[in-house]
């Protein structure tokens, strides 16, 4: 994939789980006009499916089977990415604490990757995006040059989502993520690597900002 001279732009927000991405990403969106995609609620829209149809979300073959079945449709509303899974929207059954211990299983293998991440490459037919996730600084779009890693210790993140009232074993999540043979979650080498683990939302989407602004993007306020 390239992206030519006058291609859609691509902020690409990276990280751990709870470290702030969506909430960087959406006020981020909302000021710069761009669409927001979590790439993240693909693969946990797929995982959300594959519990749904009582597949083991470990069963790689039987995965890849029910993914070819089912049709997972991405498009854009008011700014913001849509995933339907055939025409069902999942919403809050994204993030119940069965999806958040399945999902890693899922994106880990390498055809549900293959797939997802050309979903995620469409988007940037439609609109400059910021997109966030895991690999999307140094595998889904790697020429962007507006690439951020937001991190935050385990013991912040994992107190964030406590707060959130949502039970997610992050450490295991993380193990997971970082270690898998397919696009684990690693810091793109060009990445501009914010710890956000003393820093309100405010000052991480300040940080961000005045990093796009040093990158040659202006954000609006
Ligand atoms: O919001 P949170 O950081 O907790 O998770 P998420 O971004 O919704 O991602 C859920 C899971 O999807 C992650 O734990 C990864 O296993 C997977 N994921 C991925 O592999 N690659 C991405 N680009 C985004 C998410
Ligand atoms: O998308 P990701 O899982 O990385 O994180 P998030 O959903 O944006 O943030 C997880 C929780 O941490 C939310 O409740 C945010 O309001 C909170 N948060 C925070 O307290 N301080 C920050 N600097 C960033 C996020």
């Amino acid at each position: 994939m390239t992206m030519s001279a006058d291609a859609h732009r691509v902020v690409a927000i990276d990280g751990p789980a709870a470290s702030g991405k969506s909430s960087v990403a959406r006020e981020l969106s909302r000021r710069l006009g761009f669409i927001h995609v979590n790439s993240g609620a693909m693969y946990r829209a797929l995982a959300w499916s594959v519990l749904r149809a009582g597949i083991c979300p470990d069963d790689e073959a039987a995965v890849v089977a029910h993914l070819a079945e089912i049709d997972i449709a991405c498009s854009e509303l008011d700014g913001r990415a849509l995933i339907c899974v055939d025409g069902v929207d999942p919403g809050a059954g994204l993030i119940t604490t069965e999806v958040n211990a399945g999902v890693s299983a899922v994106a880990r293998i390498a055809k549900v990757r293959e797939v997802l991440v050309a979903k995620q490459r469409d988007y940037l037919e439609i609109g400059n995006i910021v997109m966030e996730g895991r690999d999307i600084g140094s595998v889904v779009f790697p020429e962007t040059p507006f690439k951020f890693y937001i991190d935050a210790s385990v013991e912040v993140r994992a107190a964030r989502r406590q707060r959130e009232g949502i039970r997610d074993d992050l450490a295991r999540r993380d193990a997971a993520d970082s270690t898998r043979k397919a696009s684990p979650l690693v810091v793109a080498d060009d990445a501009l690597v914010i710890d956000t683990s003393e820093m309100n939302l405010g000052e991480v989407v300040e940080a961000v900002v005045a990093g796009l602004n040093e990158m040659g993007l202006e954000v609006p306020h």
